[in-house]
Order: structure tokens, then sequence, then C-alpha cells
């Protein structure tokens, strides 16, 4: 695990969907490969890369017909047209503005009868295809990755998770009220983005910088659930000033 520390959210942005620009751009599939599969967060965080990769793609630099895409995790309860559900935000930035098809677009189902066997079906899937080549994300104030609070085991795949106080009171941010936040999300595991061949996180803003600490001390604790990428052979966080001061 490596961590880029750049001055500026601008710049965390434009150094993440560089990469990957570059690597749609240079994909070419083969029977074997068709997709380049791609794990996607929601947030604040990937916002302005999203822009970028709308921007490329409108610019004629990048074609999403052969990517595939597996959001991190999705509310409980919350239906694909409600305003707060990760369906819609994915829609709004990312995939209403490519090419992507709708049929190469997976979001873990929230709605779903049947939230065990939702989140073993979407294990499946992505073994289909061959696993997570880049796994995209954000990383909470606690130090969770996608919805894998603290305590959460490092050999966990997708799953049902409880959300903490902690976690709720910063999302309520985005709801009317602290109790119309859902308390439970379905969200891929800490094993599944181990599994992903390389690992891209991002962390801005001096809220993260104890969680970004915590990683760069070199441990491996189930308390910051992030600890995991210092096992990791490709993994990287990209870090803006304020969440990782240069010495
Ligand atoms: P944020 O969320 O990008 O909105 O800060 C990141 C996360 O909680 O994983």
């Amino acid at each position: 695990m490596q961590i880029i520390n750049l001055k500026t959210i601008d710049s965390v942005a434009t150094h993440v969907a560089d990469i990957l620009i570059q690597r749609i751009h240079e994909f070419q599939p083969t029977e074997q490969k068709p997709f380049l599969v791609l794990g996607l967060p929601t947030g604040s965080t990937p916002i302005p890369v999203y822009q970028r990769l709308v921007n490329a793609f409108q610019e004629g630099i990048i074609s999403f017909k052969h990517v595939v895409t597996f959001n991190m995790d999705e509310y409980v309860g919350l239906a694909p047209e409600h305003k707060q559900s990760y369906h819609y935000f994915m829609q709004e930035h990312l995939f209403q503005h490519i090419d992507i098809p709708q049929n190469q677009i997976y979001i873990l189902n929230g709605m779903a009868l049947d939230l065990e066997t939702e989140c073993t079906e979407y294990e499946k899937k992505i073994a289909s295809f061959g696993g997570i080549d880049i796994q995209l994300g954000g990383i909470g104030e606690n130090g969770h990755l996608a919805f894998n609070e603290p305590k959460t085991p490092f050999t966990s795949l997708t799953h049902v998770q409880q959300l903490t106080q902690n976690t709720i009171e910063v999302n309520s941010r985005f709801f009317d009220s602290l109790s119309d936040v859902p308390t439970q999300a379905l969200t891929i595991g800490l094993q599944t983005i181990f599994n992903a061949k390389q690992i891209i996180i991002m962390a801005t803003g001096n809220k993260k910088l104890n969680a970004v600490q915590t990683v760069s001390s070199g441990q491996l604790s189930i308390n910051c659930p992030a600890t995991l990428l210092n096992n990791h052979n490709n993994a990287i966080i990209v870090c803006d000033e304020t969440a990782y001061p240069h010495n």
C-alpha cells in the first residue's frame, strides 16, 4: 500500500480520474476478458472524479461500452427512485451521462425480500466477471470502507451491515432528519474489496486525518477497517494535504 500525497481536492480527483481514464482508454476486450470491471463508491469524495469521467466521455476520449460496474453498497429499505439511494446517486452523477449499457451496471438491491440471497448472488456475479479489476473507494471518518464498520472481519464478503451511530450521524446531512437515515445497508465485504486486483482509495478533508494516520502507521486492526490495505500489493490512498499533511 502506498499513500499519494497531493495538495488539493482537485488534484486528488484529477490524479484518480486520470488513472481510470487511462485504464478504460487502453482496455482491449478479448473473448476471455470482454469487460473491464470497476468497483464504484458513492459519497462526496468521488463526485469530482465522476465529473472528470463524464467530461472524458463527452470529449470522446473514453467509452464505457466494455466496462462493467459493481457499486459498493446500498441502504436497506430505499427504492432506486429515492433521492438518497445509491442507485439514484449513481444515475445522477455518472450513469445517465455516459454510454454504459444498463445491463452492465450492478448495484445491490436494498429492497430485496431476501437480503442474504441478494448478497450471495452479488458475490457470484462479481466472480462471474473474473473479479474486480479496479476498486475505487472513499474512507469513513472511522476508517470504514464501503459500509464495513469497525470490527467487521477482514474475511467478510457481501453482507447486511448494521450502521454505527457515527455513520448514521455523518450521513444524516443528506436526509431531512436523523430518524430518516436507514440503520442498515448492504455492502460488499472487506474480503471483496481486498480481492480486487487494484484498489484506489481517496481521502480528502481533515475529518479523514485520523483514519489515514492509522492506516499509514502500518498496523492491521479491525477497529480501523481501512488498515487491511496495508496487506494489499496494489493499493493506494490518494490524499489531499488536509487528510495527510505534508511533512
Ligand atoms: P464521503 O464518504 O466521500 O462522503 O466522505 C466516504 C465514506 O464514508 O466512505
